[in-house]
């Protein structure tokens, strides 16, 4: 197998294809080692940057689950296996559900990283129960406080002007999993009845389609296609009669919130309009790259 540089390797995957970079490199291209001399691999969803972020503060090369879900061979194996994804509605998005369904992750220590932006609720207990019935046994789940992408709850100029510290949230879960930490944290009774109780009354934003959730204002739209380039599922296309939306939409809002021009908004209504977010340390491109289909 090829030996490339781990430099090299982030070229590679800003530069090309990932499963072309892993059917040629094969995955150790994408194995960080860590200071231990470990193997570590790390899988991510990102929207708006924030897991993004946060998977690099565990490895130079995450590899980008939209990206992956192309290859047919799903078998990963290192010392040290992790994912980071967002928490929507106290669940794993759609996309890191049917990863973790068709991947076999083969590490004597597993973690997971989920961001969330105000209330955690029961994710950790659900995606433990989640992989537990798939097989799949993690040491380390935490969750880290960032801005809350939600935008038909919350203003995006306001989330960004609250302090979260999650570099100090961040820097705290490193150390953990450099240590190969056992945590799994575990809800009181209390919590879990105040979980379920608010997740029943709850309408479930999934299933959707992307035709009926999204309207776009022609008057701004430059056909500059970032959209249709970030969106993971090929939801979004450029046709004769301008952008299109078609599709089972993962709910992730990768378009609305990139879309340079603000050209795009949610039909059902949002808390400020006129605000989007993109985690400050990613740029369009790097979204880009981890989603485009
Ligand atoms: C559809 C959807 C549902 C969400 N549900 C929750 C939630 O239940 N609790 C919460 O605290 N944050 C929730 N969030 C906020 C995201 O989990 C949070 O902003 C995350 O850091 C975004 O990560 P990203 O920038 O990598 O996409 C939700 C966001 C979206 C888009």
């Amino acid at each position: 197998m090829k030996k490339i540089t781990r430099r090299e390797a982030l070229k590679y995957l800003g530069n090309s294809a990932l499963s072309a970079a892993l059917a040629s490199l094969g995955v150790s291209a994408f194995t960080s080692c860590t200071e231990k001399g470990k193997k570590r691999l790390v899988f991510y969803f990102t929207a708006t940057g924030n897991c993004l972020y946060a998977a690099l503060q565990f490895s130079d090369t995450p590899l980008s689950i939209p990206q992956v879900l192309k290859e047919t061979d799903l078998v990963f194996e290192a010392d040290e296996i992790g994912l980071v994804f967002p928490d929507y509605q106290a669940r794993a998005p759609q996309i890191v559900q049917r990863f973790l369904e068709n991947a076999t992750l083969k590490a004597p220590y597993l973690f997971t990283i989920i961001t969330y932006g105000r209330w955690a609720c029961n994710v950790v207990e659900w995606w433990n129960n989640f992989a537990l019935s798939r097989g799949v046994r993690f040491n380390y789940i935490t969750t880290i406080l960032m801005v809350d992408n939600f935008l038909p709850v919350f203003d995006m100029t306001e989330e960004m002007k609250i302090d979260k510290q999650e570099d100090a949230q961040l820097a705290q879960a490193v150390a953990d999993v450099a240590a190969e930490k056992d945590y799994i944290p575990v809800l009181s009774d209390e919590e879990r009845k105040r979980c379920e109780a608010v997740l029943a009354h709850l309408t479930p934003i999934l299933p959707v389609r992307s035709e009926t959730l999204f309207r776009l204002r022609p008057d701004r739209c430059v056909d500059c296609c970032f959209c249709t380039r970030v969106c993971p599922r090929q939801c979004i296309t450029l046709t004769s009669r301008g952008i299109v939306f078609e599709g089972d939409c993962e709910y992730c809002l990768a378009c609305i919130q990139n879309c340079p021009q603000n050209a795009i908004e949610l039909k059902n209504g949002e808390r400020n309009p006129a605000a989007r977010y993109r985690n400050p340390n990613i740029s369009i491109n790097e979204i880009v790259r981890a989603n485009r289909q």
